[in-house]
């Protein structure tokens, strides 16, 4: 490693209290302080994670001691402070999606370039087992040509944070300004990007819904929307995200990965792969490659497809495709197994990360892939207030070699 790190960590709500031990405990990182608009949120966090407290995200970005912002502000939040960081020089880590608007991630991708500083998002779906899987076979020539997916992100607002439920200007915001989940899970897998979009939305129908005109920033009414996205290697996949649905977990999954030569299908825990022979198909069940091991272990309790059904399992726990990648983390991380979330995915994103920043190299999950990500869903909302209409999808290309 060739520098250590001071991280200012960037609103201290919900999310961010699983990634300040990481930020601590990473070997790269020499110190980290906490940032909240609302002081006795950052207090909360200083006295909780014995951090010091820096006052104002301006404060953090004149400031010569640190070295990267690590964001997690409100999701419509994250363009105009990423950007502005980065041309202040700090390295910054985003929690997603990395603009809301298409101006805003060209904003980013020029601050990289003239700053020369590294810019992640912290997209947590790339390191789903399902997506890494996927992505896995279909390298290796597995599925042969890649014909169609399907991918959702499904979080009924009910399950969200109080706090977010709440901030009706905000969790009123479109389904689609918030895409990346479901659109990295596919794009990652297939090693592609998405060139042209169709999408629908579902008029929210509930009473007090802050999906409605007057009731958000974006006059949105849309609770679900719907996509059929041409991608650049000829396939199509069918991305939807919903946040008005009778249905919880897995909130993240690939439904379906369909290639010229062989098929994953998914459902509640069961993976399966179908694969052409000279006879018709072959079928594997391959559960317990791609579910988290804690998972596996439970598989024969009564009450097994309710606890899947309910999150149960879905947090710390590793699964045997994510192996490679966990054996390269630090044992710093090794040894605090419960600090973690999202299908495992928090200790391998803040590795990205600080080994990125600290060996000068660029993330996987770079500005020009971020935007790639969630360049899709903007234009699909847009697409969508316009009844279906197909529109295309502005690219900024790869990132260039560091
Ligand atoms: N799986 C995932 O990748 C995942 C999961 C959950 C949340 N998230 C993302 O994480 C982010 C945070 O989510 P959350 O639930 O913690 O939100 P939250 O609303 O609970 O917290 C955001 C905090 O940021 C503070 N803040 C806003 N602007 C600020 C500024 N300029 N300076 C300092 N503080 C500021 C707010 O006061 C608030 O305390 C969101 O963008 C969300 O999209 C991602």
């Amino acid at each position: 490693m060739n520098q250590k790190m001071t991280v200012a960590v960037i609103g201290c709500g919900n999310f961010a209290e699983n990634f300040v031990p990481l930020f601590k405990s990473h070997p790269t990182v020499e110190k980290v302080y906490v940032c909240d608009l609302i002081e006795e949120r950052a207090q909360q966090y200083s006295e909780k994670f014995g951090v010091p407290i820096i006052d104002s995200f301006e404060t953090a970005i004149e400031s010569s001691e640190i070295t990267a912002v690590a964001i997690f502000t409100q999701r419509h939040t994250h363009g105009d402070l990423a950007a502005r960081a980065l041309l202040n020089g700090k390295d910054v880590y985003s929690a997603v999606p990395m603009a809301i608007s298409v101006e805003d991630c060209k904003k980013i991708i020029d601050a990289v370039e003239k700053s020369g500083k590294t810019y992640m998002m912290g997209e947590t779906c790339v390191y789903y087992p399902c997506a890494m899987l996927c992505r896995k076979k279909y390298q290796a020539g597995e599925f042969g040509k890649f014909v169609y997916g399907e991918s959702q992100y499904f979080h009924d607002l009910s399950h969200f944070p109080e706090a977010f439920q709440k901030d009706r200007r905000s969790s009123g915001v479109p389904p689609f300004f918030y895409p990346t989940h479901s659109t990295a899970m596919i794009l990652h897998a297939a090693d592609t990007y998405a060139t042209k979009v169709t999408a629908l939305g579902y008029v929210d129908q509930e009473e007090n819904t802050p999906f409605a005109e007057g009731e958000n920033y974006w006059n949105n009414t849309f609770s679900n929307e719907f996509s059929l996205m041409q991608l650049a290697n000829g396939g199509v996949a069918r991305v939807s995200e919903c946040r008005r649905i009778g249905y919880k977990a897995p909130s993240s999954y690939i439904s379906g990965f369909y290639g010229t030569k062989a098929s994953y299908q998914f459902s509640n825990a069961q993976h399966l792969l179908t694969m052409h022979n000279e006879k018709g198909v072959e079928l594997q069940e391959i559960s317990d490659l791609v579910n988290p091991e804690r998972m596996t272990a439970h598989k024969t309790d009564d009450d097994f497809k309710n606890q899947v059904a309910n999150h149960g399992y879905q947090w710390n726990d590793f699964s045997p495709v994510q192996k490679e990648r966990y054996d390269q983390l630090p044992d710093e991380f090794k040894n605090m197994p419960e600090i973690n979330g999202h299908m495992a995915s928090h200790q391998l994103l803040i590795d990205d990360f600080c080994t990125a920043v600290c060996q000068n190299k660029m993330p996987y999950v770079n500005a020009w892939r971020a935007a790639r990500y969630t360049i899709p869903g903007l234009i699909a909302h847009e697409s969508a207030k316009m009844g279906g209409v197909p529109l295309n999808i502005p690219d900024f290309g790869e990132a260039p070699e560091k």
